[in-house]
């Protein structure tokens, strides 16, 4: 039986940190990351995930494996259903969060992934979207 290549998780509630983490771990574990970069993906997929429950309140997590000439990686869509990000670039800024979170912030969560992208439209909610 072959496994599935996308799916998602629902972000409903900060209880919900707990199940992305899990999924994040058992998908990059089956795509035979190393354990370092295990770590990177579940904790920044945990601070992203942290931010929706903070500053969005609900959203979802959209998976995608990905195969690039044969390395194996993973996608992940963060939807959060809030009112948006009004200045990306200030945001993004090292130092500008305000550590409700893991203290990482999203140019840690930038740091640990390889690839980051933030789409944010004012009144309809962010976008972000990390590949490992
Ligand atoms: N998914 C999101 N929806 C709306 N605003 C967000 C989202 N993620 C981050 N933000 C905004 O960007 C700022 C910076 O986030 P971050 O770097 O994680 O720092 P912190 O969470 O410590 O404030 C947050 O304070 C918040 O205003
Ligand atoms: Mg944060």
């Amino acid at each position: 039986m072959s496994q599935p290549t996308q799916g998602d998780v629902p972000i409903k509630s900060e209880n919900d940190i707990v199940v992305v983490r899990r999924v994040v771990r058992d998908l990059v574990t089956r795509l035979s990351f190393g354990v370092t970069d295990v770590t990177r993906a579940v904790t920044g997929a945990s601070e992203l995930t942290r931010n929706i429950s903070l500053y969005a309140g609900t959203g979802i997590m959209w998976w995608t494996t990905l195969d690039r000439h044969g390395a194996a990686g993973l996608e992940l869509r963060f939807e959060g259903h809030g009112l948006g990000i009004s200045d990306i670039e200030l945001a993004m800024k090292p130092g500008h969060g305000t550590s409700h979170g893991l203290g990482l912030g999203l140019p840690g969560a930038k740091r640990l992934m390889d690839e980051m992208e933030i789409h944010s439209e004012l009144g309809k909610g962010t976008t972000l979207t990390v590949r490992k």
